[in-house]
């Protein structure tokens, strides 16, 4: 007789999609951002040892950090991701420290001379209040005078890419659907994968909150840093409203 067929499991977001992120992820280039952050740091002054890279996801950026002889760190809220990461930087032979941390509270970290959180993920802090907090966090963890470097994906990238958006692929032993919409200013991606080897089918929906900039800036004027620098993605020139992507370049006081 045929088997049952396996019922659909639903997963925290990324629990899952950690086994193939970096499938996902393979057209981003880490090499050319990690030379973005090394123009920033240019930029702003400012030669850091050690970085931590927030929302590190895989260790991707981490790992490239780490490579160029900085003493990198990477945190995530994700486990699965870390494992990942854990796991990636092994076999690279490099020595990067990861910690479970969520952006909202860092407590317990040491401190840091510059800290990342790149690729939209900020836009997972489902509120202004998050972000504030978030902000607050990553103060306290900069030692004086340290640099803070994220972005946010704009509204611009949602409604040019994602509106609507049905994307099939499969690797090495999985297969997947991804389902992108825009609404009301949340960004939904639901992935749908199958693992061939266990027969599982899973379901994961990940929300992004898409801010305005003057909200952001809002936020940014409340925080205990200095805004130096806003950048078009990956980029110098200011952003506008074609910008897909904005990168902010935030300073703690010195002692
Ligand atoms: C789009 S991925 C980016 C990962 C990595 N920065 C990269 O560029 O590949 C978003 C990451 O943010 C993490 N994340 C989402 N919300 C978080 C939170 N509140 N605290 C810490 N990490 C969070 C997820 O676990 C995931 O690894």
């Amino acid at each position: 007789m045929f088997g049952r067929k396996k019922e659909k499991q639903r997963a925290q977001p990324y629990t899952r999609l950690a086994e193939i992120y970096d499938h996902v992820m393979r057209h981003v280039d880490y090499v050319q951002w990690a030379d973005y952050i090394e123009a920033v740091f240019a930029r702003h002054n400012l030669a850091p040892s050690r970085v931590l890279d927030l929302a590190c996801g895989t260790g991707s950026l981490a790992l490239e950090l780490r490579k160029r002889h900085y003493r990198a760190s990477g945190a995530d809220g994700c486990r699965e991701m870390l494992n990942v990461a854990i796991e990636k930087t092994r076999k690279a032979g490099q020595n990067v420290e990861y910690f479970h941390r969520n952006l909202q509270d860092l407590s317990g970290l040491p401190r840091f001379e510059a800290a990342l959180c790149l690729y939209d993920s900020m836009n997972y802090l489902m509120t202004i209040e998050d972000v504030a907090l978030a902000l607050r966090e990553v103060h306290r963890i900069l030692l004086p005078n340290g640099i803070f470097v994220f972005d946010i994906c704009t509204e611009t990238n949602s409604l040019r890419y994602f509106r609507r958006l049905t994307d099939k692929d499969s690797g090495d032993g999985f297969t997947y659907v991804r389902e992108s919409f825009y609404r009301n200013g949340i960004q939904f991606n639901r992935f749908d994968i199958r693992f061939k080897q266990t027969d599982e089918s899973v379901e994961e929906e990940h929300r992004q909150r898409i801010y305005a900039l003057s909200d952001i800036l809002a936020a940014l004027d409340q925080s205990p840093f200095t805004l130096e620098g806003t950048y078009d993605g990956f980029g110098f020139c200011g952003p506008d409203r074609d910008s897909d992507r904005v990168h902010f370049v935030l300073r703690k006081a010195g002692a």
